[in-house]
């Protein structure tokens, strides 16, 4: 027992989903599909490159902003992919890790009393991060089952309190991809106001059926008023390296850096100078969304073997299935039964909402060996 006590700032919040469905798989040797991560290696020639840069003396602390060759080869992609090239100087910073991006962002321009919009569901950090600042979520269900965004929705609850609006392209946890009229619409909804756009790209790369991802970065009018968040660990197969970037323009990326040089500072020296040199090939990008395509296409073709019904997905690690045809219980316990008594963990799709919406679905994570995900399917051909 503590002698002191502290008034907490997040009441509402427990331990993520994601590390209760990991630790029920354990506990109950499931095969995990729940949380988001590769179960195969990542790229040889990227541990190469890591083991290089420290044995070459790269092991100090990096640029407070970013191994300053690393900012210059994430420009010159930028400029490639989104046709604009933002200064590696003022509008780059490298991160541990996108959330802390987010965080930074949300951090940099949120006052107490501002709004934010939200869709649900929601990567789970987005609304904590928001109360942290004093500033309250206000929440847009995104329409099952294709999961689009309502404008005339967004558009009515814009308010004069509204601060940002919050995208995240592709989506986790629904794999679905803003389209250009939706990106459009973003532009219209927030012309001749305050409003930032806080957009979460972290699986830029990871898009498929010849869809083109629809970056922020494209859109002037969206790209001044933006901060464009990233991971590299989503994209390349190490999530536990927890390091991303942020793009925004030269003013708020200025506020933004005040923040970041006094809580991180600066991130890992030697997987800056290896990424810098590994990006600037653009195979290593390039190839990334049908590498993932085939992996869902693998999946939803064995799963036809199985009564789960596959929700769209264009995108991200992850698709979303429909167990209407199985049963009727909450997605919570049905997760939770399907981990005990098939040995497949996922995640219920209702703890991505702060508001009580239960579709009878279940997020599946794709990004696993095709022996993983084979023996998971045979699991579920007895549900
Ligand atoms: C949509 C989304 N944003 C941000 C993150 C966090 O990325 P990082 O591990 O780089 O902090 C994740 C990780 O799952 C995610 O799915």
């Amino acid at each position: 027992m503590s002698p002191v006590s502290i008034h907490s700032k997040l009441p509402n919040v427990g331990t993520t989903i994601f590390t209760v469905m990991s630790a029920l798989a354990a506990e109950h040797k499931a095969i995990n599909l729940g949380q988001g991560f590769p179960d195969y290696a990542m790229d040889e020639s990227l541990l190469e490159l890591v083991e290089h840069a420290m044995r070459n003396g790269h092991n100090q602390y990096a640029h407070m902003n970013g191994y300053g060759p690393l900012r210059k080869a994430l420009a010159d992609k930028v400029q490639y992919l989104y046709g604009s090239r933002p200064d590696p100087e003022t509008e780059i910073t490298i991160t541990p890790g996108a959330s802390y991006a987010l965080f930074t962002a949300l951090a940099t321009i949120l006052q107490p009393g501002d709004e934010v919009i939200v869709f649900e569901p929601a990567y789970d950090c987005y609304i904590p991060q928001i109360e942290l600042m004093g500033a309250k979520a206000v929440t847009v269900n995104l329409v099952f089952p294709n999961y689009r965004i309502d404008w005339k929705e967004v558009r009515a609850k814009i308010t004069g309190r509204t601060r940002a609006i919050i995208v995240n392209t592709p989506h986790n946890p629904t794999g679905s991809v803003l389209t250009k009229d939706d990106m459009l619409e973003l532009e219209a909804a927030v012309a001749g106001s305050n409003i930032i756009v806080v957009a979460d790209e972290v699986y830029e790369h990871l898009i498929f059926d010849g869809l083109q991802h629809e970056s922020v970065l494209k859109y002037p009018p969206l790209r001044e008023r933006a901060f464009a968040v990233y991971s590299f660990g989503k994209v390349y197969d190490c999530t536990g390296w927890k390091l991303g970037y942020c793009i925004a323009p030269p003013a708020l990326m200025a506020e933004f850096r005040k923040i970041h040089q006094f809580n991180a500072f600066t991130c890992d020296t030697p997987k800056q100078v290896a990424l810098a040199d590994f990006i600037n090939n653009r195979g290593v990008f390039l190839g990334l969304g049908s590498r993932l395509q085939k992996k869902r296409d693998y999946f939803q073709q064995l799963m036809t073997g199985t009564r789960f019904r596959p929700l769209a997905s264009h995108g991200s690690y992850f698709q979303i299935y429909s167990y209407d045809a199985i049963s009727d219980e909450p997605e919570y316990d049905f997760a939770i039964r399907l981990t005990k008594e098939a040995g497949v963990a996922t995640i219920p799709v209702s703890s991505f909402y702060r508001t009580p919406v239960d579709n009878r679905v279940l997020r599946f994570c794709f990004s696993k060996r095709d022996e993983t995900l084979a023996a998971a399917v045979e699991r579920l051909k007895g549900i």
